[in-house]
């Protein structure tokens, strides 16, 4: 990865910080983002002492803002001249349903639309800097999902799991849009389950505090959760393979709508419309 750019979103703690630790051990320059600059820096100090690296930088953004992705995006293409891979890595869990600053459901607002945004955004940059790859972080939950284009917001009825679930479905369904929309281009899209795995995941609404103290002496370190991210992003066996979804660096099938080209198509312009941007034309 020696002269290589990746950005990792999240990458403050959890897989994220476990992952840019991998890729800048490899030789990558590293950029994370995060809510908070003091936390930021504080896990960019860790990624250099532990990579022996020192070359990662630190970017502040609140994804479930629209206009902070925005931001975060063009702060990203003034600072790096090229980009080889976006590793679309925040989301969360949130048992009790939010509205962002933009009136959207967190859930899909974090989890779906700032991957969808920031990656929108960036990808002339990916593309000049081709080969390069988009990596999004799903779950195996998407195996549960159901994208339900008359409620997506959760408006009528609304429940964390149904959400995150829908969510992390919508991560693959874009990822195999996305890998048909770059065909021909040199920039792959995959996405990944990375395993259960001991985090802060779902600490900011901890109804699933319970399950997850039974769970955790069972659930992966970050490192290893962070196996099959930088594999993506890495591995030379990864070159060139686009629209896949993988778990344990292996393809696996995924739920079996995620292969619906007419409800992917569906989702991106919906997507498209929330964050304002022009649809194009699916493939
Ligand atoms: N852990 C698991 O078992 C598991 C299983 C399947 C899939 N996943 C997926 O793996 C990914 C990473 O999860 P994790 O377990 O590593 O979670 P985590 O420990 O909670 O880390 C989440 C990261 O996202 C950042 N973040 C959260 N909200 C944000 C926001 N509004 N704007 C910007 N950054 C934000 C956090 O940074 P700050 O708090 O510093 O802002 C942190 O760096 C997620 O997409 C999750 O769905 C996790």
């Amino acid at each position: 990865m020696n002269g290589k750019t990746v950005l990792i979103t999240g990458g403050t703690g959890g897989i994220g910080r476990a992952a840019a630790i991998g890729l800048a051990t490899m030789g990558a320059r590293v950029g994370i983002t995060g809510r908070d600059r003091t936390r930021a820096e504080a896990a960019a100090a860790v990624i250099v002492r532990e990579s022996g690296n020192p070359a990662v930088d630190v970017f502040v953004a609140d994804m479930s803002s629209q206009a902070e992705v925005r931001r975060l995006a063009n702060e990203v293409l003034a600072a790096y001249p090229r980009l080889d891979v976006l590793l679309n890595n925040v989301g969360g869990f949130w048992a009790h349903r939010h509205e962002t600053v933009d009136g959207l459901e967190h859930t899909f607002a974090l989890n779906h639309l700032a991957p969808f945004l920031l990656t929108s955004l960036l990808l002339d940059r990916l593309k000049a800097s081709a080969p390069a790859r988009v990596v999004t972080v799903s779950s195996g939950a998407q195996s549960m999902g159901k994208i339900d284009f008359d409620d997506l917001m959760g408006e009528r009825k609304y429940s964390g799991q149904t959400a995150y679930n829908q969510s992390k479905l919508a991560n693959v369904v874009f990822t195999y849009e996305l890998a048909r929309r770059l065909e021909g281009t040199g920039v792959t899209a995959t996405s990944l389950h990375p395993g259960m795995t001991s985090t802060a995941f779902s600490a900011e609404d901890p109804a699933l505090g319970l399950l997850v103290a039974v769970m955790r002496p069972f659930m992966k370190s970050p490192a290893r959760g962070a196996e099959t991210p930088i594999y993506l992003a890495s591995s030379p066996e990864a070159e060139g393979v686009s629209g896949k979804y993988f778990a344990n660096r292996k393809a696996r099938k995924s739920h079996a709508s995620s292969y619906d080209i007419a409800s992917a198509a569906r989702l991106w312009k919906v997507s498209a419309d929330l964050v304002g941007l022009p649809a194009g034309a699916p493939r």
